[in-house]
């Protein structure tokens, strides 16, 4: 019979545990996530599980990353479903805490801020979003001193800032972007899709299918990121449920808006689609493989 991991809501319990596997000489992983989880966040528990001795994975709709218009209240919260889940990934811990043990004052008073990575895309429709995400995964990365920490590819702009975060503040731990998942049709998996009825889980393939036809184009040649978008948004238009939101090209570096397609380009939208906001991205620079990030 296998044994489910152990379940921690408060500070100390988790990081006591992770303190007296590092003092055994186990390295530990940690998946953050926000629950609700589904195929691509066991493809981040499978690669931490492979990469490290123990994998810790944290469950926390975190409310600081939420703006008061957005779906902070109906975000899917699934926890038996997810530690079913989880069962027999190898998973040792997961570290589910409440509101009031993350932000005992409601929210911290000192937050960390991206400086400028998040001044496109998502940062720029999301305001206040990015510093949520950042000020979380710095408390969770104190809280759970882990080795590693393995986050997902298709949120490409908060992985990208999450890795600098840790260069920049110095935690001694190694970030892994993992590759997107994607269901059978090419939609990236994402605990959003629960929301959408059939009709509109149909039409929200929309979004790879533009991201594919921008790359289809640069492959043929195509050089102007205007045009490509202008192809992509196209594509979106076929999709009546779909409204796009952002339909951009940028440098995966920087995510400054990319006048030509580079070496280190980067294909991201985000769209509503009936309740569900989605957000997907493909690298188009015809190299082969996933990009460096
Ligand atoms: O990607 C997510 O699920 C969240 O943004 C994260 C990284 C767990 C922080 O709350």
């Amino acid at each position: 019979m296998s044994v489910g991991p152990q379940l921690f809501e408060d500070i100390d319990g988790v990081r006591a545990y992770v303190r007296k596997c590092q003092a055994a000489g186990e390295s530990v992983g940690i998946v953050p996530t926000m629950g609700a989880l589904h195929e691509g966040h066991l493809s981040l528990v499978r690669a931490s599980t492979a990469a490290t001795t123990r994998t810790v994975v944290t469950i926390f709709v975190n409310p600081t990353q939420f703006s008061p218009d957005e779906d902070l209240a109906s975000y899917p919260r699934t926890l038996e479903a997810d530690l079913n889940a989880l069962s027999g990934l190898a998973v040792d811990a997961v570290f589910h805490p409440g509101p009031e043990e993350m932000y005992p004052d409601g929210d911290a008073l000192i937050h960390v801020v991206p400086s400028v990575l998040d001044k496109n895309l998502c940062g720029l429709v999301r305001p206040g979003h990015f510093r949520g995400v950042c000020t979380v995964v710095a408390k969770l990365f104190n809280i759970i001193p882990a080795d590693q920490a393995f986050f997902g590819r298709k949120d490409a702009q908060q992985a990208a800032i999450l890795k600098r975060m840790a260069n920049d503040l110095n935690f001694p731990i190694r970030i892994n972007i993992c590759p997107i998942v994607r269901e059978a049709d090419g939609l990236a998996m994402s605990s959003r899709n629960k929301y959408l009825n059939s009709d509109e889980r149909m039409q929200a393939v929309a979004l790879s299918r533009a991201l594919a036809k921008g790359k289809q184009v640069i492959a043929d040649g195509e050089q102007s990121s205007a045009s490509v978008i202008k192809v992509m948004r196209d594509c979106l238009a076929e999709f009546v449920l779909v409204q796009p939101e952002y339909v951009s090209i940028v440098d995966f570096d920087t995510f400054v808006d990319a006048e030509t397609i580079g070496p280190s380009c980067l294909a991201a939208l985000a769209a509503q689609v009936g309740p569900a906001r989605l957000i997907d991205n493909m690298q188009v620079n015809g190299v082969t493989g996933e990009c460096e990030m």
